[in-house]
């Protein structure tokens, strides 16, 4: 949540400060702002309520000019978005700006203590109170910016990644983080920090992740400095990003979450490229260089947020029926605050697509505080849960941009069903022949969400008739429930339409009573075990009026005879059925919000990257 960036080198900085948090938009759009310092001397600080757009509407008659400035992309939390609260944030005098991304928990305490001794502030934001702090701090004790900063640091509790910038020193540029990304790019003669790599990459792939507690000294003049809590000089780590523009952009689709609907075969390709040997062997690195920790295992917990989640409880099954564990899955938010009675003897799996979830990333310290050994499945690489987790598989799908995840779910679960496999191999539960079928099966999914993909038009057509309900109920059952979760998130997150989500047999122990004519159901019901049992789920919505939406295998006769409305999949496996069956549903909510006129990729209150408890 929030996006920062900044720039110091001979460039303008402006234009590229604007276009990174253009890229950085999916953090938070809830305002926008930039300081710049000009080549006089002054510092110019621009801050607009809205989007990037708004606030480069509120520039175009103001002086841009400087080769160093910070900028930041808003997501609210402490104050509502307002022009005041957005960032940078200042010290009283003008001279100091900083941006920040987290959240400083001991905020209250530390402003009463800055007002006792005379502070002013202007904005209701606890990132005021940092840059108050570190000017309060150089003022009273004749120090440094850097040791002011350090200082600072010390005395704040929660998460940030912050930028700082001096009217009084035009040729440095300070960041430092915890528990919040950053990454600085380093150029020829110019240096880049963002949240993260997109609004750099389009100057350099030369990148330092920075670690939690460190401060990096970014000056026009010398190589970058690292430094850790303690002061010591830390290694510059410069790793070679494997980004490009291409995938940062919208490719002719009208929207991200469009594109990466219809990436998906490509992504999924990507995902499965590699692991599955001979067309039958599924091998995944996190798994046979700790195959005995695995075999060994007495359970898996998988902790994890929102669509991830979703994932995870189709992990579950897919585990427990492959390779025989016993799974238990929790929200990281839930988890961190519990007694969840993990230890040695239990393998964590931590799911993120963004891989810096604040929840999730909690979650993982406190599983290895216990000594579970913890295995991550991330998207972006080098993301702080990647790097906080013994070991993993990267989903591999590339940048997901969209604030509704699309293809990072379906990476997400074609990983832990090729997880399943390898652990059924190793630990036995799945006999050569069984586990040569699954892979096989999995090898042929990006064909099939090809296919499943030619029924867009079909569903477009279908949204305009449910564009103004105002009410859906979803519901699934087995490996299709957790699809009935996830197809009820994508529709409420980005056309504000309520949705729930059910297994379908648990319907009739209330949501049942919501029925009317007003309130269509969408089933997911392809051939499964539970086919027969589902058609009479759809049997009691329609008895009482209910429309029914039925996603079907191709060729099922049973339900198109009973359903209002058909989307029908290709036959799939039961265990992947959730990834084909996820594609009609990203459609259906794309296609009624774009009907409703909502703003698909940012919608309301939402951020892509939720690094804020
Ligand atoms: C919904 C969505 C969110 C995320 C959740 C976890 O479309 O994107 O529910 O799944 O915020 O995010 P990650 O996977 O980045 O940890």
């Amino acid at each position: 949540m929030c996006g920062i960036v900044g720039y110091i080198g001979c460039q303008q900085a402006y234009p590229i400060l604007i276009k990174g948090l253009h890229r950085l938009e999916y953090r938070g759009y809830d305002s926008a702002g930039v300081a710049l310092l000009d080549p006089n001397g002054k510092l110019n600080i621009y801050k607009s309520r809205g989007k990037v757009s708004d606030l480069e509407r509120f520039c175009e008659s103001k002086d841009i000019s400087g080769t160093l400035g910070i900028a930041h992309t808003r997501w609210a939390t402490h104050g509502e978005p307002n022009d005041i609260n957005a960032h940078p944030h200042f010290n009283e005098s003008g001279s100091l700006a900083l941006v920040h991304n987290g959240t400083i928990e001991n905020y209250a305490v530390l402003r009463e203590a800055l007002e006792e001794q005379g502070c002013v502030f202007r904005s209701q934001t606890d990132t005021e109170v940092l840059v108050q702090l570190i000017d309060y701090i150089r003022r009273s004790s004749g120090c440094t910016l850097l040791e002011a900063l350090r200082e600072a640091l010390k005395q704040v509790v929660g998460a940030y990644a912050i930028a700082l910038i001096d009217a009084e020193d035009p040729d440095t540029l300070l960041a430092a983080r915890r528990s919040s990304p950053l990454v600085v790019g380093v150029g020829k003669d110019e240096t880049f920090i963002g949240s993260d790599a997109s609004p750099i990459i389009e100057f350099t792939n030369q990148v330092v992740y920075l670690r939690d507690d460190e401060i990096a000294i970014i000056s026009r003049h010398k190589p970058l400095q690292i430094i850790d809590a303690n002061n010591h000089n830390t290694e510059v780590d410069i790793q070679t990003l494997r980004l490009s523009v291409a995938q940062l952009e919208k490719g002719g689709y009208p929207h991200f979450m469009l594109k990466e609907i219809y990436e998906q075969p490509n992504t999924l390709h990507d995902c499965i490229r590699g692991r599955i040997v001979d067309g039958c062997r599924v091998q995944l690195a996190g798994v046979q260089d700790n195959a005995e920790r695995f075999l060994q295992a007495r359970r898996v917990v998988i902790v994890a947020c929102g669509t991830s989640w979703h994932a995870g409880l189709i992990g579950k099954r897919l585990l427990q029926e492959l390779a025989g564990i016993p799974v238990t899955v929790e929200y990281a938010s839930e988890f961190r605050y519990s007694k969840p009675l993990v230890g040695p003897e239990d393998v964590v799996i931590a799911i993120s697509q963004s891989g810096e979830t604040a929840d999730t990333l909690a979650a993982i310290k406190m599983a290895k505080e216990s000594g579970a050994f913890v295995y991550g499945i991330c998207n972006v690489v080098g993301s702080s849960i990647a790097r906080e987790t013994n070991t993993g598989t990267y989903i591999h799908v590339g940048p997901e941009i969209g604030v509704a995840s699309t293809k990072a779910f379906t990476g997400q679960v074609t990983v832990l069903a090729m997880l399943a496999v390898a652990l059924g191999q190793l630990r036995g539960t799945l006999s050569t022949e069984e586990a040569a079928e699954i892979a096989a099966d999995i090898s042929r999914l990006p064909d099939l969400i090809t296919e499943a993909l030619q029924v867009d038009d079909i569903i477009k057509s279908l949204s305009s008739t449910y564009t103004y309900v105002h009410n859906f109920l979803y519901l699934g059952r087995g490996y299709n429930f957790p699809t009935a979760l996830e197809g009820a998130l994508k529709l409420k997150e980005i056309s504000y339409i309520h949705a729930e989500g059910y297994p379908a047999a648990e319907m009739k122990h209330g949501p049942i009573a919501l029925i009317d004519n007003e309130l269509p159901t969408v089933f997911i019901a392809p051939n499964d075990d539970l086919h027969e049992k589902v058609i009479s789920n759809i049997q009691q919505v329609k008895a009482r009026g209910g429309s029914v939406i039925a996603i079907v295998t191709k060729g099922d006769t049973a339900i198109p005879a009973i359903a209002d409305h058909v989307i029908e999949i290709p036959p799939v496996a039961e265990c992947l059925s959730p990834i084909i069956a996820a594609i009609p549903l990203q459609l259906l909510a794309y296609h009624i919000a774009v009907m409703k006129g909502r703003d698909v990729d940012m919608p309301r209150n939402l951020a892509k990257s939720v690094t804020v408890e």
